[in-house]
């Protein structure tokens, strides 16, 4: 037998004199980290969360199964109701490797939103958009979100937001694609047209005319900016889908679509740049030009960064697109399919004779106000969003046998709350909560169990500019056309990307 080399015993002794070592130094960490771990929840009172059963113990993976063929079948919302129905309005679970408490109570959302703001961050969002969407408002966290929140605001003050000329100059294009004789139209296509329009003239003061090329049949051989932007989207929404597996989806095209948007982009960035460098010299500037570039010129004034401007647009152009026109298609799906409602907000928008509304008069129509509230509360349009915990923290319901203890919430989980599944919840809005009813608005005066537009240091921005935008469309249409009716072949479906919108589209005939 051949004598062992002492260089090597002492060498084999190390490494496992070091492997014990670490091995201990993890086992102290953790047991020190369970102990105060312990030791908060108990100080906080917090009771034990009732989970979904798994039968994959490590990754859940039947939990993902059934999520998967539950979204096959359009069903995503609904099934989520029933979950809270039976597992009580908080619970936990598992996604994949990050462990998941879901809740429909307004006291959670407002302590993960409001109270414990600082508690949580965004999770993977950065990583999610990042590829169109760079840093900016709506992507960001900490310090970084509060100079985009601080820069964004001044942008969406009344003046700014008041200006009603943008939409009535689309009210041509979109009249102009619905048909007259009562034929059926998709109105859920032509919001998402006119809503790319507004927003681009809004932001960049360059409408894309997507409604007017629709009309004029134009083809245009150039690279598509609102084809672009959709081709991006559904990109995100693929990352979102495989989650830390994102790196694997590598998409060409969505490379391209990103390249163009942005590239359309930066040539407004550009334009803006120059007013600034004017402004800079003290030259003047044409005043039409400088208003109509309000928005654009509002951030070049605050920064020189032009990535930083280009991100902070596209930001924006996300989070205000489709939600806007995903609230108008929705609420005239139901406007639709209830003449009694529709009749009334007619009433109701014929005391202005057929003129188009001022932005004081648009705030004083209370029904269609009602109408608008009761579309956002049964089909708001972020259903489900989620803040992941940055260190260990509480919700104040959801433990113990009963449900009203505080939870415990280690750091790195993700925290779900449903505004879909709170805004049907039947204690707050009474036995016909699933009903579409406007008159309901006449009493309520809902406070965290209502949250279309989120609450805390992160609400929508564009909440004024939004309910202007759907008011305005919703009262020239209501003075255009008499006769409003259903098309749609069944009940509504779920079509639920990064909004919420109807599967089946808003399928009518609109007769004057
Ligand atoms: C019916 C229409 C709209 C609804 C229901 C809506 C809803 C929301 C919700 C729920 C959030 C929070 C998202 C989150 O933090 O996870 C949000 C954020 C935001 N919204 Fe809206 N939104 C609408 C329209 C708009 C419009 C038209 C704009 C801009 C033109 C806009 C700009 C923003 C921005 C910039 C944020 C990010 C705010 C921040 O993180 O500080 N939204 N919106």
């Amino acid at each position: 037998m051949a004598a062992s080399n002492p260089l090597e015993t002492v060498r084999g002794s190390i490494a496992l004199y070091t492997g014990a070592v670490v091995l201990l130094f993890y086992f102290i960490t953790s047991i020190h980290q369970k102990w105060s771990r312990y030791r908060f929840a108990k100080q906080h009172g917090c009771g034990p969360i009732r989970a979904l059963p798994k039968y994959d113990p490590f990754l859940a993976l039947d939990r993902l199964y059934l999520n998967i063929k539950t979204a096959k079948k359009r069903k995503i919302l609904e099934t989520n109701v029933l979950r809270y129905e039976e597992y009580g309005n908080t619970f936990s679970t598992q996604r994949i490797t990050t462990p998941l408490i879901l809740t429909r109570e307004p006291e959670n959302v407002k302590t993960i939103l409001s109270l414990k703001f600082k508690d949580y961050s965004m999770g993977d969002r950065l990583q999610v958009f990042g590829p169109l969407l760079g840093h900016g408002i709506f992507t960001s966290d900490g310090e970084d979100w509060a100079r985009s929140r601080h820069m964004i605001r001044p942008n969406f003050i009344k003046e700014q937001v008041a200006h009603l000329e943008i939409f009535e100059e689309l009210m041509e294009d979109l009249f102009a694609l619905i048909p007259t004789d009562g034929s059926t139209v998709d109105l859920q296509d032509l919001f998402f047209g006119f809503t790319i329009d507004s927003a681009t003239e809004f932001l960049f003061g360059h409408n894309v005319h997507s409604l007017k090329k629709r009309v004029s049949q134009v083809v245009d051989n150039g690279p598509d900016f609102s084809e672009a932007f959709n081709y991006s989207l559904e990109n995100i929404l693929t990352n979102s889908r495989f989650g830390p597996l994102m790196f694997l989806n590598r998409d060409p095209k969505a490379a391209e679509s990103n390249r163009v948007c942005h590239e359309m982009v930066e040539q407004f960035v550009d334009k803006a740049m120059k007013v600034r460098e004017k402004y800079d010299e003290e030259k003047g500037v044409d005043e039409s030009e400088s208003r109509r570039y309000l928005f654009l010129n509002g951030l070049a004034q605050q920064t020189s960064d032009r990535t930083r401007i280009r991100d902070e647009l596209m930001n924006v152009l996300l989070a205000g697109r489709d939600t806007t026109a995903s609230l108008l298609s929705n609420m005239f799906f139901m406007l639709a399919r209830h003449p009694k409602v529709w009749a009334k907000l007619q009433e109701e928008i014929a005391t202005l004779d057929g003129r188009a509304p001022t932005y004081e008069e648009l705030r004083n129509l209370k029904y269609l106000k009602y109408c608008l509230n009761e579309a956002l509360r049964l089909f708001p349009v972020v259903p489900l969003n989620s803040r992941t915990a940055i260190k260990d923290t509480i919700i104040p319901v959801g433990g113990g046998p009963d449900g009203r203890s505080p939870v415990f919430v280690p750091k790195g989980t993700a925290v779900g709350y449903s505004t879909w599944a709170m805004h049907r919840r039947k204690d707050y809005f009474g036995e016909d909560a699933d009903d579409f009813r406007p008159e309901r608005w006449e009493n309520l005066r809902p406070g965290w169990e209502y949250l279309p537009f989120n609450g805390g240091p992160r609400i929508c921005v564009g909440q004024q500019y939004a309910l202007t935008e759907a008011g305005y469309v919703t009262t020239r249409i209501a003075q255009r056309y008499s006769v409003l009716e259903s098309r749609d072949p069944g009940p509504w479906e779920e079509k639920l990307t990064l909004t919420l919108s109807s599967y089946n589209g808003t399928q009518v005939s609109l007769r004057h």
